[in-house]
């Protein structure tokens, strides 16, 4: 019984020192000092022990189980260390490392020169007008004076969205649903509702209209299928040319700066008469003559003209009485002039490294 018992003494110590996880550690603890572990057995054979054999057998027993215990737990916390070790070197974190750069966002270049426009008008007394960009024919071109045929809708091919069922035709004519094609039907929406508040004496209006315009062109490096405008739009009693061109010069100084020479140019738009387009002096190379301007001197910034009389009645003012004045312009394009982008698909590329530049 003596040997039996120092075999099994022999073969747990043995078995132990080979384990070095938890899990393995409790499967040890119930297979050599579990309660049907065979240190156990000799206990629970002691009944067939002699009298005299008893407290030998008893007292060796007891010191194998004391020194199983005391192994296992000493055991036991060899492997809890051991563990604690390889998590603490696992996830070490090493507080010296330089932190990691955050990327900060930023405004799209052509809302910050939006922005940009859009701060200076106000400064001039111009308020922000949103008007949609879903349009009807009617809207977009019919009341801005370009008749059905009209040449000059060859210069916007439009996105239809939807033909007029009536007709099945998806064109001109009708009253079809399209992107609009310019800021410019913001005027009307502008007058009408202006002129709906009291229709006898309709109030003067200041505005600036800006936001998406979109033509079904091939794009290109000089053609989107959608821009920004910027619309202006004055209209009240005894407005007169002068006004506009007093208006505009001093837009453009204070865009371009307080030496900023511009030119006005006899131009057509069927929603003005008379028409005419705005041409900066060339701030790449000050007017000698560069690749930007062509060699003209000279950039084109802006269409403009006073408002055509038809316009003004189709925006409930009476163009006996009233007069106005209009412009439109391009964040996108002010831009590729400023700083001499070749390409205007790289505004909606989003290419970050064209963006970050901004
Ligand atoms: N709507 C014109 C375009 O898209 C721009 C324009 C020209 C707007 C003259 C105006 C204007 O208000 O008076 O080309």
């Amino acid at each position: 019984m003596l040997d039996k018992l120092n075999e099994i003494k022999k073969a747990a110590l043995e078995s132990l020192s080979f384990i070095n996880d938890q899990a393995a550690l409790e499967v040890w603890r119930v297979a050599n000092v579990g309660r049907s572990s065979p240190l156990m057995q000799v206990f629970a054979e002691f009944g067939k022990l002699s009298k005299e054999q008893r407290p030998v057998i008893g007292a060796a027993a007891n010191r194998v189980k004391v020194a199983l215990e005391s192994a296992l737990e000493v055991k036991a916390q060899a492997v809890k260390n051991a563990a604690l070790a390889k998590s603490l070197e696992e996830e070490k974190l090493d507080v010296t490392l330089p932190g990691r750069i955050v990327n900060i966002g930023r405004l799209h270049p052509s809302t910050q020169q939006l922005r940009h426009v859009l701060f200076i008008l106000a400064e001039m007394g111009f308020q922000v007008y949103t008007s949609r960009e879903v349009e009807t024919d009617e809207y977009n071109f019919q009341l801005l004076n370009f008749p059905p045929h009209h040449p000059a809708r060859d210069m916007q091919d439009s996105f239809y969205i939807e033909a007029d069922p009536s007709t099945g035709s998806g064109r001109s004519e009708d009253n079809s649903i399209l992107m609009r094609t310019h800021t410019s039907p913001g005027q009307i929406h502008a007058m009408r509702e202006a002129s709906a508040t009291n229709p006898q004496n309709p109030p003067p209006i200041r505005i600036a209209l800006p936001g998406m315009c979109f033509r079904y062109e091939q794009i290109t490096a000089r053609s989107e299928i959608q821009f920004n405008q910027v619309e202006g739009l004055a209209v009240g009693e005894g407005i007169t040319f002068a006004d506009l061109k007093g208006t505009l010069t001093d837009f453009v100084r204070r865009m371009f700066g307080a030496g900023a020479r511009l030119r006005f140019r006899a131009s057509y738009f069927p929603f003005t008469e008379p028409s005419a387009e705005v041409d900066v002096e060339c701030f790449v190379c000050g007017g000698v003559g560069c690749q930007v301007c062509k060699n003209s001197g000279w950039l084109e910034i802006l269409g403009c003209g006073m408002v055509h009389p038809t316009v003004l009645q189709n925006g409930g003012y009476d163009p006996r009485r009233y007069t106005g004045f209009a412009f439109g312009m391009g964040p996108e394009r002010q831009l590729m002039l400023k700083n001499k982008i070749n390409d205007i698909r790289y505004f909606w590329g989003n290419d970050v490294r064209f963006l970050e530049q901004f």
